[in-house]
């Protein structure tokens, strides 16, 4: 077999498969997880309407994770290792002449599409550690209203009573008449403004441009500057301390909220399944979350896998990877609707801004809460920034090896390109909010062009790819730790189930939109 000529030495590889996997895992986990995982639950939960619960939705998740996901992985990280190669590079050493290089193009563009709408919601993290450090959760009472609160308790007592023609006056009446003196009330109030704060800030920091480019500039040079630095600089130091450090908050957390009134309600919310409200959107979007999340379909585990050493086993990194980034995804849920069942919390809106409106209000609740709630975030925008990197990779390494640039071009080129189309998607939320296309803002369509579109059509290349180009004996010595019927079932997935049940949803949402 003609191994492609690699220059291992210049490429660097991680010191051993801990370093790998934390790199991986560094890439899955991030706001997929921690952002966008609570977003689409609330999403096809029933959201602030009929909350009949978001378990259809978790469940088709896992099944794509362990379906889908996890064969895909290996697979993924398998043409890197053997390739040596940044993902355009590696189809073409493998199948040199072919059209698979094609499959590392769409990888790159679609890495360039994450990457401007990824940062946005990274900066968004970037402007809550700000914001934990002025302590400007605190400021609830100056903040909200009257009148936002009054509305609410009217819209309470009409849900309650299931009577819209209910009077303010009357709402208010009876609401005032459950408290004994005006100081009772005045707590109550209190503890109404708290409920509705968190939804009228997240709303209010989105609502400024400048904040939301000047926070999303910020961390695209963090990203720049780690990228600049080579792959196995700091971050593979920092993130031996800080993965671990995150996943254990988030387990305290879940445990806090869980043992709270009401919190419970949050695993009945995402657990229990009740397969009347599915719908081919779902399935689509739980296929795209699960592609986005294990950061699969463009290349950055193929990009990490190429530096991954021979003898370290694909397989076990693989089912490493994906068990961490599924348990981080469903630990913040957890705390996210436990939060917000346990507290009350006003729910409004897309979901879009769970993280930021449910997290801090937890925190209010315990001693401490400022620094921790500074610490938390912080965690977030590690998360946030090890998957930059890992894409922002993919991009630089591609204009690396094919393009002959230096490191230093690479990135500045790559990062200023998505730095001008980034631009778009910070403005949705504000200035270009009423700019949109078949009801869905810039940002919108890039997440869900990048999501439900373009990493599965990488995914479906990639299962060819390996399914059907590769030899039997290529991926053998790619995976000689898998047992043969091990082996044979991954084979079959990669070669037909992948394949085909990705094709038939992208093809089925096709039709739906004709
Ligand atoms: N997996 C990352 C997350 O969950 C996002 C990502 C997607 C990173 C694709 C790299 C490639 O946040």
């Amino acid at each position: 077999m003609s191994q492609p000529d690699n220059k291992q030495s210049d490429r660097g590889s991680f010191g051993n498969r801990l370093g790998f996997i934390l790199a991986a895992a560094g890439s899955a986990v991030g706001l997929g997880n921690l952002w966008k995982f609570p977003y689409l639950t609330y999403k096809f939960g029933g959201g602030e309407g009929d909350q009949h619960g978001a378990g259809t939705f978790v469940f088709l998740y896992l099944l794509c994770i362990a379906l889908v996901g996890l064969p895909l992985a290996i697979a993924e990280i398998l043409i890197g290792r053997r390739a040596k190669k940044s993902p355009v590079g590696a189809f073409k050493a493998l199948r040199p002449g072919s059209l698979w290089r094609a499959v590392g193009y769409l990888g790159v563009v679609t890495g360039f599409i994450i990457l401007s709408y990824y940062t946005v919601v990274a900066g968004w993290a970037t402007g809550y550690v700000a914001k934990s450090v002025t302590n400007e959760f605190a400021n609830y009472e100056s903040h909200v209203s009257n009148e936002t609160v009054y509305d609410r308790i009217l819209q309470e007592t009409r849900e309650a009573q299931q009577d819209q023609s209910i009077s303010k006056e009357a709402a208010l009446a009876q609401f005032g008449a459950k408290y004994p003196d005006s100081e009772a009330y005045d707590n109550a109030i209190k503890e109404k403004k708290l409920e509705a704060y968190p939804v009228a800030l997240f709303s209010d920091f989105l609502s400024s441009p400048y904040k939301l480019i000047g926070y999303f500039l910020f961390f695209m040079l963090l990203t720049v500057g780690v990228v600049l630095g080579g792959v196995s600089g700091g971050i593979e130091r920092w993130n031996r301390i800080l993965m671990p450090a995150l996943f254990l908050m988030l387990g305290i957390l879940a445990v806090r909220v869980l043992t709270l009134p009401g919190g419970t309600k949050a695993l009945t919310f995402l657990f229990k399944p009740s397969f009347s409200d599915i719908s081919i959107e779902m399935v689509l979007f739980a296929l795209g979350q699960a592609f986005f999340s294990l950061s699969l379909g463009m290349g950055a585990l193929l990009t990490y896998g190429s530096y991954l050493k021979k003898n370290e086993r694909i397989g076990a990194s693989a089912v490493a990877i994906v068990s961490l980034d599924t348990t981080v995804a469903l630990l913040a849920s957890i705390v996210i609707f436990g939060s917000i069942f346990s507290y009350g919390l006003v729910m409004k809106g897309s979901g879009i801004g769970n993280l930021f409106t449910a997290i801090p209000v937890i925190f209010q609740h315990m001693p401490g809460g400022r620094i921790l709630t500074i610490l938390f975030y912080l965690l977030i925008c590690f998360a946030a920034l090890t998957s930059t990197v890992s894409l922002l990779e993919v991009v630089a390494s591609t204009l690396i090896d094919e393009r002959g640039m230096k490191r230093r071009t690479a990135v500045l080129t790559g990062a200023g390109v998505i730095t001008l189309v980034g631009i778009p998607c910070a403005l949705s939320f504000n200035v270009l909010s009423d700019f949109t296309l078949a009801g869905k803002t810039v940002f919108d369509l890039f997440d869900y062009f990048a999501s439900n579109i373009a990493l599965p059509l990488g995914g479906i290349g990639i299962a060819l790819f390996v399914g059907w180009a590769l030899t039997r004996a290529e991926k053998r010595e790619e995976l000689p730790e898998l047992a043969t019927p091990t082996f044979r079932v991954w084979n079959f997935l990669i070669k037909y189930l992948v394949p085909a049940a990705v094709a038939i949803v992208l093809i089925a949402t096709l039709m739906g939109q004709i």
